[in-house]
């Protein structure tokens, strides 16, 4: 296990937020695109869609995860010296959407509660929460004993913050509306949602061991131009840079763990036997099985296990034997579908990544935050155990993707419920046509009136958003 000393970073707990209105992705939906209900179940992994109501937007998620996590927690505002937000759902092109979220949650806690927390956005499609992520880490480290605890003229946790290891604490929100066009082949990996994660010293769930690999490329898998609503999807090709960048970031990651001991290998072993769970960016829960095939492959290509794979499925098709990128990608699917059908592969991705895709495939995409929906999951389900390594395989379009690991902390069986399964039970589901005029923004009266909640009361001529709670 990582050493938990004073400088050990990690995520002390998680808030979820996800809009209380749905479409099933199976009933009129798939019925009215003609699209038959078992590709979108089993081809794409969907069931149903979050859409958020006429007064939601990305900056109203964000506040609410962030004051769950805060009630939870009963954090104070001047504890928080972070909020580093996650998001490609900008509501403004300068202003950060962090101040709003401010904005809305002094309406809770008071005007100037969280004047001396800062705030910055992070835009890089949907890895821009783990960009967040790893930057409060460092900024959490780099703090001396002094500033972590605070003074009595600006509390950060309490006196005692020494001993129990109260003190400064970040909080990194992802937060997303994914839309894509009406009748477009995107439009079944939609979805809306915020998480916030609590940062902390010495945290009770997971720390992070710092070996961040990472790959970096320009590509034009995704991308939405300024002023435009939707983005453009080249939607095949946007799986295959992922699958590429992602097993670049895995080389990037192992060999940084391996040359610092981070973890030893054995004769014969991988590094993907020590991690007893992967936990990949999730657009739709099947590309969690794509990523899953493409990081075992990479691995075990060298190691004795793969003799019997070969003998089972053949030889690996590799790109200098075809004459175009098309037709190297129809060959690797095909062997792709083999090799996910072999006895090795189903047990490692049953046992490390299929678990973690349960909650996206009722709630659907959620970009920024959709890989630690995946961590949510796997905590639901009680399947996180002290001591066990996680993988995370994090991918944001453009393109970046990182792969990192943390190791699960004895202070997880103290954490309560986040009641995620009943929660999602409670939603309503809405029409297709509701669905639509949402979609289009035309829909100008809530379908369910807001309580408790933080509301959009309207955009003024300026284009300055004015928000409220509504109680
Ligand atoms: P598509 O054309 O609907 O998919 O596009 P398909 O025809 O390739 O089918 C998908 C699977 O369904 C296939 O499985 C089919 O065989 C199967 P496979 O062959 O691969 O094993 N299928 C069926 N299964 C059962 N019963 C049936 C049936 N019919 C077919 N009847 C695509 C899918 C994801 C490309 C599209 O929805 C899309 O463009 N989505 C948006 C882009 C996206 O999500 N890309 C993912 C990678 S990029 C990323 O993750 C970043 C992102 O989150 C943005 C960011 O970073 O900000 C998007």
């Amino acid at each position: 296990m990582i050493n938990t000393n004073q400088k050990t970073v990690g995520i002390d707990d998680i808030a979820l937020y996800v809009p209380k209105l749905f479409i099933s992705a199976l009933g009129e939906f798939a019925a009215a695109r003609n699209i038959e209900p078992a590709k979108l179940s089993r081809g794409i992994g969907v069931e149903k869609m979050a859409v958020p109501d006429a007064h939601e937007d990305a900056a109203t998620m964000a506040a609410m995860s962030v004051l769950e996590l805060m009630k939870r927690n009963h954090l104070k505002p001047e504890q928080i010296g972070r909020i580093y937000l996650g998001t490609e759902s900008g509501v403004d092109e300068s202003k950060a959407m962090g101040t709003y979220v401010i904005g809305m949650l002094e309406k809770v806690y008071g005007k100037g509660a969280f004047q001396e927390c800062s705030t910055v956005e992070f835009k890089s499609a949907c890895i821009g929460a783990t960009h967040a992520l790893e930057n409060v880490s460092y900024w959490l480290q780099s703090l001396d004993d002094e500033e972590y605890v605070g003074d009595e003229n600006g509390v950060k946790g309490d006196d005692s913050g020494k001993e129990n290891g109260v003190g400064m604490v970040g909080i990194v929100v992802a937060s997303d509306i994914a839309r894509y066009e009406l009748n477009s082949p995107g439009e079944y990996t939609q979805g809306a949602g915020s998480i916030s994660m609590l940062i902390k010293r010495n945290p009770r769930f997971l720390a992070f061991d710092s070996n961040f690999g990472v790959c970096t490329r320009d590509e034009n898998d995704f991308f939405r131009p300024i002023g435009m609503t939707f983005a453009i999807v080249n939607g095949k090709y946007s799986n295959y840079c992922y699958l590429s960048a992602m097993q670049d970031a895995f080389e990037s990651y192992r060999r940084r763990t391996l040359n610092r001991g981070t973890i030893s290998l054995n004769e014969g072993e991988c590094l993907t036997d020590h991690l007893s769970h992967m936990v990949f960016h999730i657009p739709y829960p099947r590309m969690a099985e794509y990523a899953a095939s493409a990081i075992f492959r990479l691995e075990w290509r060298d190691a004795p296990r793969w003799q019997a794979i070969s003998e089972a499925v053949g030889d690996e098709p590799l790109p200098e034997m075809f004459q175009s990128l098309d037709e190297y990608l129809s060959a690797d699917n095909q062997f792709r579908r083999k090799f996910t059908n072999t006895d090795e592969f189903q047990l490692a991705f049953l046992q490390k990544v299929k678990p973690s895709t349960l909650i996206s495939s009722q709630v659907g995409n959620i970009y920024t935050g959709s890989i630690y929906l995946g961590l949510t999951s796997l905590l639901e389900q009680s399947l996180l155990h002290p001591g066990q390594w996680v993988g995370f395989g994090s991918y944001g379009s453009g393109c970046t993707a990182m792969f990192f690991s943390g190791v699960v902390q004895p202070g997880i069986k103290s954490l309560a419920s986040i009641n995620v399964f009943n929660r999602l039970k409670k939603r309503t589901e809405i029409s297709l046509d509701d669905y639509q005029l949402l979609h289009e923004g035309q829909k100008m009266t809530s379908i369910i009136s807001p309580s408790d909640e933080f509301v959009l009361l309207k955009v003024g001529q300026d284009g300055y958003r004015h928000y409220d709670f509504v109680s």
